[in-house]
């Protein structure tokens, strides 16, 4: 930074902007958000200036590939291939290249050297976290990263400033978008899981390996930040519970339909109350709402979060969740935060775990579920299937039965499909029961379990 010594009243008037004092911004990558954020820091230079009090400069831009045409805002003389030797130079970095490394390497570096540091890289954070923020504190600059959680939503502000005086009891939603487009996709209009997933890659919505979305990894980082933040702990990502939706069929989806339930994608963190003080979970799965839900409405790649706080009641947060231009808002809000603090003095938050709540193991939480499968039909199958339940502790709350087609000729067995909802039971007593179908002989396959939530 130059020109103007922190804390001196910033000018307002345009006509002095060039009087201003500038930071130098470094971007580590120009893909979806990159992009979006470079355009955005250029269309508004002027006003950001005013809001900062300084100039932002960008000083480069590091990629991959120097080659790749990237559109007008972002000239091929900022590009390089030497992020290590950009970051040393700047007041403000900002990160959105993706990946563990060479990022957390570029960040540790970057603060080392003085520069504040701006990430919308929730699967670093969710990782080494730790590094950063202690790398943000011993060398006194800020770590920022808004964008890291919903996209645009403002959603780690709220849960870290906001409700700072509040208790937060619970944290339940869809944040990720990539699996919400496809999951809806598939519901409103039949699409396939891969053709859905073709078009939320090109619409940007998906991380550069899919798998991550897909898979629930994305949705679990999330999980994981947002539970350290929320409890004041730490919630590591180990010990988030994450099943994807790879899994989910357009047999689910029908059964779904035909119970008036949606599929959603959901992430819940959350207190658990226990006899001798409480632990935390943070778990991350397909489930059934009720179509009446306010989850069950949200469409494409569209986040919606709600929040439980002791003193708040119940928040709701919504909007876009992915993209280029949703995630740069949030990465451009953290700027300008960072870059006021840059010029006027003081720090952001810093991380605050002092509460060192335990996480507590999904197989101890109770749930109700949906469980499909495909069984022999003949008399006494529904007996022994409720009968395991029963066994468990587990109460049956609907039996759903379809007689499956059968080749007569080939004198293969009737088959039949059911569909078990449950009460809400213990998720080892769940886990037991399934145990004792998948060596059974009447049950054939087991073609689904799904947790029903929201009721
Ligand atoms: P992307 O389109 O794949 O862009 C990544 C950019 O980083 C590219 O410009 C790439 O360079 C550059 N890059 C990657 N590795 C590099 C390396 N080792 N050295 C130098 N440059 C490198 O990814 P994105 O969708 O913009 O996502 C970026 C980050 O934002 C990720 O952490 C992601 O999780 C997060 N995020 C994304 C979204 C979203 O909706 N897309 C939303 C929220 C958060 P080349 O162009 O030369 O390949
Ligand atoms: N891949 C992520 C998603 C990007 O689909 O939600 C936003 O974090």
């Amino acid at each position: 930074m130059s020109q103007q010594p922190p804390g001196s009243p910033a000018p307002q008037d345009s006509s002095t902007l060039s009087a201003l004092p500038t930071l130098r911004v470094a971007v580590l990558g120009a893909g979806t958000v990159g992009g979006e954020v470079l355009r955005l820091l250029a269309q508004q230079d002027a006003e950001l200036a005013h809001r900062i009090g300084a100039r932002l400069e960008v000083s480069g831009v590091a990629v991959r590939d120097l080659g790749r045409d990237r559109g007008e805002h972002v000239p091929a003389s900022l590009l390089t291939e030497d992020a290590a030797a950009l970051v040393r130079s700047a007041d403000l970095v900002i990160e959105v290249m993706g990946g563990i490394e060479p990022a957390r390497t570029l960040l540790l570096d970057a603060m080392e050297h003085g520069a504040s540091v701006v990430t919308a890289n929730k699967a670093l954070l969710a990782q080494d976290g730790v590094s950063l923020y202690e790398a943000a504190d011993a060398h006194g600059v800020d770590l920022y990263f808004e964008a890291a959680v919903a996209g645009a939503i403002p959603l780690v502000r709220p849960v870290r400033e906001s409700l700072a005086g509040d208790r937060i009891q619970r944290v339940l939603g869809i944040v990720n978008g990539t699996t919400n487009y496809i999951l809806d996709a598939m519901t409103r209009t039949g699409a396939s899981f891969e053709d859905a997933l073709a078009n939320a890659q090109q619409l940007g919505y998906a991380e550069a390996d899919p798998t991550a979305d897909v898979e629930g990894h994305d949705a679990a980082a999330k999980a994981s930040i947002l539970a350290s933040l929320a409890f004041h702990s730490r919630m590591r990502l180990a010990d988030v519970h994450c099943e994807g939706i790879s899994q989910v069929s357009a047999q689910d989806i029908a059964a779904a339909e035909r119970m008036g339930r949606t599929i959603k994608l959901l992430s819940i963190v959350e207190r658990v109350e226990e006899e001798n003080g409480e632990r935390i979970s943070a778990r991350v799965y397909p489930a059934l709402i009720p179509d009446h839900h306010p989850l069950a409405s949200v469409s494409e790649a569209y986040n919606a979060v709600f929040i439980e706080a002791d003193a708040a009641g119940s928040l709701m947060f919504y909007g876009q969740g992915a993209g280029g231009s949703p995630t740069a808002s949030a990465v451009l809000g953290d700027v300008v935060s960072a870059a006021r603090a840059r010029v006027h003095g003081g720090y952001g938050p810093r991380e605050s775990r002092y509460a060192e709540l335990e996480s507590i193991p999904l197989e101890e939480l109770r749930s109700a579920f949906y469980v499909s499968l495909t069984v022999e039909d003949r008399p006494g199958v529904l007996a022994e299937i409720a009968g395991t339940f029963s066994g468990y502790g587990i109460s049956i709350s609907t039996i759903h039965q379809e007689l499956l087609e059968q080749d007569e000729q080939s004198g293969e067995q009737a088959r039949a499909h059911i569909g078990v909802s449950t009460h809400r039971a213990l998720e080892s007593a769940m886990t037991a029961s399934l145990d004792v179908f998948s060596s059974t002989a009447t049950v054939l396959s087991i073609d689904s379990v799904l947790r029903i939530e929201g009721e």
